[in-house]
């Protein structure tokens, strides 16, 4: 997967790709990520990036031309062989469709992807209108740019490509990806200042390790996030532990 990013902060990346599963599957070469200065693309002497309003107010906003130009200088550099597939030009902006876990698996079957990280009080319209292709928003709040949202959106989508995470099998379990949240997680000692791991996950019985980890899958989601579980694929055994659980 190749993923261009547009800002005005180049730098502020750096660290997030210089560790973890970002600097793994970039050396793995199974990620490489362009970040382009959208300044780079301006071409008057100044560098403007973002003027005034038109109809007055507070704030400036981003200047369409720089972003185009950014946007068609790496949409030319693209071989017929690489421009196959569908390549979503996606701005970050509070005003888009909400991130999600489908909304990452759906982004992570795309071999290439362009992000533009907005900035100031916004960007000209005519960018939304006739150059991106998707909008998206990380939550109902908002920063002052786009580039925390693009690094979120990023670190989300880069961990399903097949071969980033060392182990597929554990994507399966990840909070959000049944539509429940995931179950509680142990490790050694067995006992730390009294608080014992639970019995049945030293059982090596792996049905019933499976079972309990679905059931407190269940019981967390109920708990902590009610809404998720009308959407969650429960079966008919499952639908009746949530109204016991409901009830007890
Ligand atoms: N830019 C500013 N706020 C944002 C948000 N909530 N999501 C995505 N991009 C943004």
């Amino acid at each position: 997967m190749h993923i261009d990013i547009l800002t005005l902060f180049p730098q502020v990346f750096q660290g997030i790709l210089s560790a973890g599963i970002f600097k793994r599957a970039i050396d793995q070469k199974l990620v490489s990520v362009s970040l382009h200065n959208i300044r780079d693309y301006t071409q008057d002497k100044h560098h403007t990036v973002d003027d005034y309003a038109y109809g007055g107010g507070a704030g400036m906003v981003l200047k369409p031309e720089p972003i185009f130009e950014a946007v068609e200088s790496i949409k030319s550099g693209i071989s017929l062989n690489q421009g196959g597939g569908m390549l979503p030009i996606i701005l970050l902006t509070p005003q888009g469709r909400l991130f999600s876990q489908g909304v990452a698996y759906e982004l992570s079957r795309c071999s290439h992807l362009i992000l533009i990280c907005g900035h100031y009080e916004g960007v000209d319209e005519r960018v939304r209108e006739h150059l991106v292709t998707d909008e998206i928003s990380i939550g109902d709040y908002v920063l002052s740019g786009g580039e925390p949202a693009a690094m979120v959106v990023i670190d989300a989508v880069v961990r399903l490509v097949p071969g980033v995470l060392g182990s597929e099998a554990s994507l399966l379990d990840d909070s959000h990806v049944a539509g429940l949240l995931e179950y509680p997680q142990y490790t050694r000692p067995v006992e730390y200042r009294g608080w014992s791991v639970p019995e049945v996950l030293l059982s090596g019985n792996h049905a019933q390790i499976a079972k309990w980890r679905r059931e407190q899958a269940i019981q967390r989601t109920l708990n902590r996030r009610p809404e998720l579980l009308d959407k969650a694929n429960l079966g008919l055994e499952e639908k009746q532990l949530v109204d016991r659980l409901k009830h007890s």
